[in-house]
C-alpha cells in the first residue's frame, strides 16, 4: 500500500530572511514547495499526501490546487493549515491523512530537492516493518557540547549521524508518539526523537547530500547551483 506523506511547509522562514513563508520562495523559477511536491510525486510511494500551510497562503494554495489538479490515482494531493511549531503542524497533517493509511512520511518541504529514492529507501523499510525509519548520513565536521562557553565533551564522531527527512514510521505508533505526554515537550525537535521519547526503536537508512535543508540564504544558492548543473 501507498504511504501517507506529510509535508510541512507551514514556517516562516526566518532564517532565509525574505520575508515571506520559506516554501514560497523561488529556486531556479519555482517555489520551494514545488520543488518539494515534485521529489514526493517522482518518488511514486505516496498514495495521500497532506501539504501543511501557513493558514491563509494564496500563493501555496494555489501551488497545492496545481498540483493536485495534476496528480494521477491513486495519489491525492490536499492542503490543511498548521500551527505555531513544526510539530503542530505535523499534527495538522496526521489528523488530515485517511485513518486507513498505515505508513506516514513526515518530509521539510525546506529539503526541496531531495531525491525520490531516499523516499523510496525510508518507504521501504517502514513498510517491511521498521516502526520508525529516519535517512542519516555521516558528520564530517567534529562537534564539541560547549557550556557557557567552554568545551566540556568531544562526542565521538564515528557514532555520530546528522538526520534528514523523509522520517518513515508505522501510522499508529506516530499516532500514539504524537497524543502521548512528549508531544508537547518543545526540546523535541523531530518526529524521530518523539519516537525515542516513547520507547520506539528507530532506524536508519543512507541519506543524501541533496537532502539538505534550505535554512539560510547560503542553502538557497546552493540549491540554485546544483539545479543549474543538473546534479539534482
Ligand atoms: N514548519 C512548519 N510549521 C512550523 C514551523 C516549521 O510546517 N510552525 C516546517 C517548515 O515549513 C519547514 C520545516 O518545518 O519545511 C523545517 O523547519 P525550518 O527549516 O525551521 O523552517 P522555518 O521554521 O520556516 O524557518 P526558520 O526556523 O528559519 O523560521
Ligand atoms: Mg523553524
Amino acid at each position: 500500500a501507498r504511504a501517507g506523506v506529510i509535508v510541512v511547509a507551514a514556517g516562516s522562514g526566518q532564517r532565509l530572511g525574505h520575508g515571506i513563508p520559506k516554501a514560497r520562495v523561488l529556486c531556479a523559477g519555482r517555489t520551494l514547495l514545488e520543488h518539494a511536491l515534485e521529489s514526493v510525486i517522482a518518488s511514486g510511494v505516496a498514495g495521500a499526501v497532506v501539504v501543511v500551510l501557513p493558514a491563509g497562503d494564496p500563493v501555496l494554495s494555489a501551488v497545492v490546487a496545481e498540483a493536485a489538479l495534476r496528480s494521477v490515482y491513486p495519489t491525492s494531493i490536499t492542503a490543511v493549515a498548521g500551527g505555531a511549531t513544526r510539530a503542530a503542524s505535523v499534527r495538522a497533517g496526521l489528523a488530515a491523512l485517511p485513518p486507513t493509511v498505515g505508513v506516514v512520511l513526515v518530509h521539510d518541504a525546506a529539503r526541496a530537492i531531495t531525491p525520490p529514492a531516499v523516499f523510496q529507501r525510508v518507504a521501504a523499510l517502514v513498510s517491511a516493518g521498521a516502526s520508525a525509519v529516519i535517512p542519516v548520513l555521516p558528520v564530517v565536521d567534529t562537534i564539541k557540547v560547549v557550556e557557557d562557553g567552554i568545551v566540556t565533551a568531544t562526542p565521538d564522531r564515528a557514532l555520530l549521524r546528522a538526520v534528514q527527512t523523509p522520517q518513515g514510521f508505522d501510522a499508529d505508533a506516530l499516532r500514539a508518539a504524537h497524543a502521548g505526554d512528549a508531544a508537547g515537550d518543545a526540546t523535541i525537535t523531530d518526529d524521530a526523537m518523539l519516537m525515542e521519547a516513547s520507547g520506539v526503536p528507530v532506524r536508519v537508512v543512507e541519506g543524501d547530500a541533496l537532502a539538505f535543508k534550505v535554512t539560510t540564504p547560503f542553502d538557497l544558492v546552493v540549491a540554485e547551483a546544483v539545479l543549474a548543473a543538473g546534479v539534482a
